[in-house]
């Protein structure tokens, strides 16, 4: 710190503790209150003539109002003036060419090759987390209400207006750069590691304090996501309700000539202007919010004896489709823990699956390459696409052989994004220069380890198969 700091430099040392030092509410679904002035929200009722300190009230609803009672999500915002005081949508102007919410064949690819791709190098211009957002594949459409996208973002400069997605509902996980979030409901820091949601509808603005930023977002069309059923785990593990943290109410009234509203709309993006912060909720109640998680206080389960878990025992969150047990998409993390299976080949399996998986890496190393997925990149193997360990991978762990005693995956944290719904590829995501087109490579170099001569086979003992 500077001996004889500017009045700058206190501004950004509080404007960095303010942000650090944010208070949450705590709870996944729960219905909160929360008031920035006291006696802010109406006591009795939820629309009541005149509100106090002369408020609007006003509903944002994130389900049909009809919509079952165990899945109705709605809040209730009570706020300086309401949000339709604003003047006409149009298109936004320069349009962004990179954003898709209905994946047909005018506007995206399919291809059952593995894909990989290399970390998007920061922006060479100001660009914030709008501009630096791009889909990179999905399924449906965001009209019919079934289907979802998955885009990446690179940023560098902090928001100056207001983003509101009509769209669906944003699962953002950030692998570079904290984000300083302002919602109708309160402020969110949410650094790598952590990962937000952001429902449909909600206005929000993001800041970057640390500059150059990155990272991904899923957003899921016509549901919410859901804690999965924890069936024989008990009634504890995994991602726990009250890790779950959403703001408190925090509003500006401010006069804001020009502010700028931009409404992802059916995949478009459309501005609106008004004259006023849209960060004017004084109080609110509800169970429709905003709402991050740090994946550290996940506790995952796993196998203690032989064999490997699916993937799907680290789920974090889902969101499902109206069959059973089969999601739209869930949200699975492959965090730090220790590996003790005994006579067991560790790393992930080799498999096809008919659901679709898109994989991220936050930090770290993933356990099943050991080169090749780096920290911001993204593979993808759609339904039935074969993959697993790449070569390097399934060698180092034959060569240890029966002696691997208990280890611990340390330092890194991998996610997947996997659906039942099978993606198409935006055009300029497989045009683009950080696919990688060796990623097949990995794999070529597995080689045949069968001998017709059990005495020659490299592991013995029930692992070889008896013929
Ligand atoms: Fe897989």
């Amino acid at each position: 710190m500077a001996e004889n700091p500017s009045h700058s430099n206190i501004d950004i040392e509080s404007t960095e503790s303010s942000w650090s030092n944010l208070r949450y509410q705590s709870g996944f679904g729960n219905n909160f209150s929360s008031e920035a002035k006291p006696g802010a929200l109406p006591g009795d009722q939820n629309n009541p003539l005149l509100c106090p300190y002369g408020l609007y009230a006003e509903q944002i609803s994130g389900t049909p109002f009809t919509a079952p009672r165990r899945l109705n999500q709605r809040s209730w915002l009570y706020r300086i003036k309401p949000s339709v005081t604003h003047e006409p949508f149009h298109p936004r102007s320069p349009p962004h060419h990179r954003l898709v919410g209905d994946f047909n064949t005018s506007t995206s690819s399919t291809t059952p090759t593995q894909l990989r791709w290399k970390p998007a190098d920061a922006p060479d211009s100001p660009t914030d987390f709008v501009d630096g957002l791009y889909s990179v594949c999905g399924a449906g459409s965001s009209f019919l209400r079934h289907g979802f996208a998955i885009h990446m973002y690179t940023a560098n400069k902090s928001m100056d207006g207001a983003f509101c997605n009509a769209d669906g509902d944003f699962l953002i996980v950030p692998q570079e750069g904290r984000l300083w979030i302002t919602t109708e409901c309160g402020k969110l820091q949410v650094s790598p590691g952590e990962i937000i949601v952001l429902p449909q509808g909600f206005r929000f603005s993001i800041n970057l304090p640390d500059g150059p930023s990155r990272g991904y977002v899923a957003e899921i069309f016509g549901t919410h996501f859901q804690l999965p059923d924890l069936g024989p785990i008990g009634a504890n593990g995994l991602a726990g309700e009250r890790d779950f943290l959403s703001p408190i109410a925090w509003f500006e009234d401010r006069i804001h000539p020009g502010y700028t509203i931009v409404q992802k709309f059916g995949g478009e993006l459309f501005t609106a202007k008004q004259d006023f912060s849209p960060f004017n909720v004084v109080a609110w109640h509800g169970n429709y919010v905003p709402y991050k998680f740090d994946l550290n206080k996940f506790c995952p389960f796993n196998t203690v004896l032989i064999d490997h878990g699916d993937p799907s025992i680290n789920t974090v969150l889902t969101a499902p489709t109206d069959k059973p047990g089969v999601a739209l998409l869930d949200f699975v993390i492959f965090p730090p823990r220790w590996l003790v299976a005994e006579h067991t080949f560790r790393p992930p399996y080799y498999h096809r699956n008919c659901m679709s998986e898109f994989m991220g890496l936050i930090y770290g190393q993933y356990e099943a390459k050991a080169d090749g997925f780096l920290p911001g990149g993204a593979s993808l193997h759609s339904c039935m696409t074969p993959h697993g360990p790449d070569t390097k991978t399934y060698e180092a762990t034959i060569a240890h052989g029966e002696d691997a005693g208990p280890s611990r995956i340390r330092g890194t944290m991998a996610f997947m994004f996997e659906s039942s719904l099978i993606p198409r590829v935006c055009q300029w995501s497989l045009e683009s220069p950080h696919l990688d087109p060796d990623y097949y490579q990995c794999w070529i170099g597995l080689k045949s380890h069968f001998s017709c001569n059990e005495t020659d086979a490299p592991i013995k003992g029930n692992s070889v198969l008896r013929v």
